[in-house]
């Protein structure tokens, strides 16, 4: 049921609050301000060297978001595969280390056989996957669930944004468990999370912004998405969405990269998506961007009051997103990025929900 959407991925995309809290809900004890995990877990983050990572597309970018979050909050060395890879490359996973997987489905082929692969390597298994009943949950040690409920349109959205939501918790517990993070800072980090729901309600009320946007995108034949740190991940999230439902070239790249290469294709017939909330890097990609507008590349940034302030370079559109602590903001933009994609897809014309030669859940290598 579409409800009055008129596409499973719009309702999906305005679903994510709720999904946000009901994931919320499960991993955070609101009243103490902590997060639930710890006590159920059949390890102990003083243990794990290395976490191992591995996912499937979106998934995959989730877990890139969360090896910032494992290195910043929990100091843990993190290494990401994509599962296709991982499982014929057969890694050297350290007995008793943690590979965590990835998938909504819990079906992915690739996904499912790199566990498998892990298991044989006496490495604790933990699947963060949103249908309990899946191969990849049954066959995990541990499973942690994302609230997203089903999800419909071939797209991932609600349920990215939820594998972001359950892997900042495994973070902050991992960072907690670890001696990384004292109380007053899981008690902060704890508010940010809680903060969430009510950021992505803001941002959905860029909408109607994002549409007049999408249009220029919709005339494009290429589009170049940029970001630093973790919004680097969301920039390739970003491309990947825009490709699979409105068959527009896309490439995602770190903001830094751009003069190792890609900056050759500046010029006006190419929009750049900055993606760029006010932290650590902000000044960094801002200097990209100059770079891009000297170019006479059309910039469409994402980034918050500050950021809008402080860009001093010319942008075709800037997307003003609600002020929030830097750490979880990927969370957040997720929502633009979303609205985007699927706002010129619209206006293309394309079959959002089933886009051509894609399936929902690939149960083939
Ligand atoms: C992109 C998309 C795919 C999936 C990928 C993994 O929008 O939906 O890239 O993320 O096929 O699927 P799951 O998460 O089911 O393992």
């Amino acid at each position: 049921d579409k409800a009055n959407y008129r596409h499973f991925m719009a309702k999906e995309i305005h679903e994510q609050p709720e999904v946000m809290g009901r994931t919320l809900a499960r991993y955070v004890d609101v009243t103490a301000e902590r997060i639930k995990l710890s006590q159920e877990l059949p390890f102990h983050f003083s243990d794990i060297q290395r976490i191992s990572i591995t996912a499937c597309g979106t998934a995959s970018y989730a877990g890139s978001i969360a090896k910032y979050w494992f290195e910043q909050l929990a100091r843990m060395s993190v290494e990401l595969d994509v599962a296709s890879e991982f499982r014929y490359r057969e890694p050297l996973l350290r007995k008793g280390d943690l590979a965590i997987f990835i998938s909504q489905s819990g079906e992915t082929a690739d996904t499912l056989a790199a566990l498998r692969y892990a298991k044989t390597q006496q490495v604790h298994t933990l699947s963060v996957v949103n249908v309990p009943t899946s191969s990849i949950a049954r066959e995990s040690e541990t499973v942690l669930q994302t609230f997203a409920g089903p999800e419909i349109g071939v797209a991932s959205t609600k349920a990215f944004t939820g594998q972001l939501m359950v892997l900042a918790a495994l973070a902050v517990a991992a960072g907690k468990a670890r001696g990384e993070l004292s109380e007053s800072d899981e008690i902060r980090l704890v508010r940010e999370l809680l903060e969430i729901p009510r950021l992505i309600a803001a941002a959905l009320g860029s909408e109607p912004q994002i549409e007049k946007v999408a249009r220029e995108i919709a005339k494009s034949r290429d589009v170049l998405y940029l970001g630093r740190g973790t919004s680097f991940p969301l920039a390739l999230e970003g491309a990947l969405k825009l490709k699979e439902i409105s068959y527009i070239h896309a490439e995602g790249y770190a903001a830094g990269e751009l003069k190792h290469g890609p900056i050759a294709l500046i010029g006006e017939n190419m929009p750049v998506v900055a993606i760029a909330p006010y932290d650590q890097v902000f000044h960094k990609t801002v200097s990209n961007m100059q770079e891009v507008a000297a170019r006479g590349g059309n910039i469409i940034l994402m980034t918050d009051a500050k950021g809008a302030s402080e860009a001093i370079a010319h942008t075709l559109a800037t997307i003003v997103l609600p002020d929030m602590a830097a750490t979880f903001a990927p969370m957040v933009y997720a929502i633009p990025v979303q609205l985007l994609a699927y706002h010129a897809a619209v206006m293309i014309g394309t079959d959002v929900d089933q886009p051509r030669n894609l399936a929902k859940s690939v149960t083939v290598e």
